[in-house]
């Protein structure tokens, strides 16, 4: 039998406080839908019903193309939700999984283990549970005889029931069929008025059907409710992805100043200095060494390479290319090997090609570079009339004198120089010196001169 899941993502999230659905807000890289739709990836699912309500519009634009996707308008519960949700389920001769969309913090492996738990026992039901020291607010597991009877509410409990330390995470497998027909059998007969998932676990063992538990380590229960929680939930997340990375051969001097998102690819013997932030879809190859001080967006960072104090977004710095102190690489930066970008040092949109070098104070925009090129200190490819960009092309072997203003349109040829200080504006071809500033002249005797003058206008 195969296995199904019902993600439920309707809730506002109030208290986080936003005008975003809980379920958008993002955490280690991605957003809390994500997460369980990660987590039940384990699953292999063929079908996954996501179920929606609070700014549905938006949620449902985040969800992918093979999941069903249905409204629950207005919401009337976890047990209304779930009907809404497999009513998104074409098969429910299956095992049905229900993910809480706000619990990114169960594993795999447990959710992997409920489901098989559940099969090996045969039960209508499993409920996957916690021990919490204090299981204020959560749904009590009440059991007899190791089987679990029902789940209780909090708000619903007796005295007794309120001492239980097991509580309900939300997360269940059932059988399908079942689950369905006794969904119908709920009622709204509870403080809240609500229709409660949790009272189909009464219904299943009134009817003579197994229901059992599987209990997790407690972390695994957190909830996202609140601000603080988000935070405390991504700090729990980075250290698995960090200690994940590290195990698998990537050196961290200080984890917990490493901030790596969950979708970014460190290969094994890169290393990893403090104060570093790697988000999106960020690659680091193996021999680079990233930080201290790093932040990397979307960017591709090769083997052997040096980057430090930097800001790279959507950039690609090739194998032994050099970035920083103090350099920002912007969308379309890309350092071939060898290349380098280095101090107060803006790339946007731009080819630095192989072993050429942009060491000190320069922007460099809309250029193309060819190899082995030099560009001296603060030189400024001058792209932008107040209109429209203009491209910059400079070959092989070029040498660009300091302080050289490239006026685009306009191309450097092979082997040519620049004089220092040249504003260019005309293309120089292959070989030449492209020079333009005033002869110098020097004045003799000029400071005496001039301070003479000044003491006699101060009379
Ligand atoms: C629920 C459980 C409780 C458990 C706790 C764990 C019930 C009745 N209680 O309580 O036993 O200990 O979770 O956190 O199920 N949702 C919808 N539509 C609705 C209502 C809820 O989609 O109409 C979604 C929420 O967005 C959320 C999840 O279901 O993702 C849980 O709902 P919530 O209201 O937080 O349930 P609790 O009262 O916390
Ligand atoms: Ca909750």
């Amino acid at each position: 039998m195969g296995t199904s899941v019902v993600v439920l993502a309707a809730g506002k999230g109030t208290r986080m406080r936003t005008d975003r659905p809980k379920s958008l807000h993002s955490v280690a890289g991605r957003t809390l839908l994500a997460w369980a739709l990660d987590i039940a990836s384990a699953l292999d699912p063929e079908e996954t019903s996501i179920v929606i309500g609070h700014d549905a519009d938006t949620v449902a634009r985040s969800c992918p193309p093979d999941a069903s996707v249905v409204i629950q308008e207005p919401q009337l519960g976890t047990g209304h939700a779930v009907q809404v949700g497999l009513d998104g389920l074409t098969n429910l001769e299956t095992t049905v999984v229900i993910i809480p969309g706000d619990m990114p913090l169960i594993s795999k492996a447990s959710i992997s283990k409920l489901v098989a738990t559940h099969r090996k026992d045969e039960n209508a039901a499993t409920v996957m549970t916690v021990e919490l020291e204090d299981p204020t607010g959560y749904g009590r597991i009440v059991r007899a005889d190791n089987a679990v009877t029902a789940i209780v509410e909090e708000r619903d409990c007796s005295d007794d029931e309120r001492t239980i330390e097991e509580v309900n995470t939300s997360v269940y497998a059932f059988s399908g069929s079942l689950l369905k027909a006794a969904l119908e059998n709920v009622t709204t007969n509870n403080d809240q008025g609500e229709y409660y998932l949790t009272d189909v676990i009464g219904i299943l063992v009134a009817q003579g059907h197994r229901v059992g538990a599987v209990v997790v380590p407690s972390v695994e229960g957190t909830g996202v409710n609140t601000q603080r929680q988000l935070a405390d939930v991504g700090a729990v997340l980075r250290d698995r992805i960090n200690n994940a990375l590290m195990d698998g051969g990537v050196s961290m001097v200080d984890p917990s100043s490493t901030y790596i998102d969950a979708d970014v690819q460190v290969d094994p013997g890169a290393t990893i200095l403090p104060s570093t932030m790697l988000t999106g879809s960020t690659s680091v190859a193996s021999g680079a060494v990233v930080g201290p001080n790093v932040e990397a967006h979307d960017s591709v960072i090769g083997t052997d390479a040096r980057v430090r104090y930097a800001v790279l977004d959507r950039a690609r710095v090739g194998s032994k290319a050099s970035v920083g102190p103090y350099a920002y690489l912007r969308p379309g930066a890309v350092l071939e090997d060898g290349a380098k970008a280095g101090t107060y040092v803006e790339i946007k949109a731009s080819v630095v090609g192989r072993n050429s070098k942009v060491p000190h104070l320069s922007y460099i925009g809309d250029t193309e570079i060819g190899e082995d090129t030099n560009i001296g200190a603060a030189t400024v490819t001058v792209n932008y009339d107040g209109f429209t960009k203009h491209k910059t092309k400079i070959g092989d072997r070029v040498r660009i004198g300091s302080d050289t203003m490239l006026v685009a349109p306009v191309e450097i040829g092979d082997d040519a120089y620049t004089g220092a200080g040249s504003v260019i504006t005309h293309d120089v071809p292959g070989g030449a010196l492209g020079v333009e500033r005033s002869a110098q002249r020097n004045i003799e005797g000029y400071a005496d001169k001039h301070r003479k003058r000044s003491e006699e206008k101060a009379d």
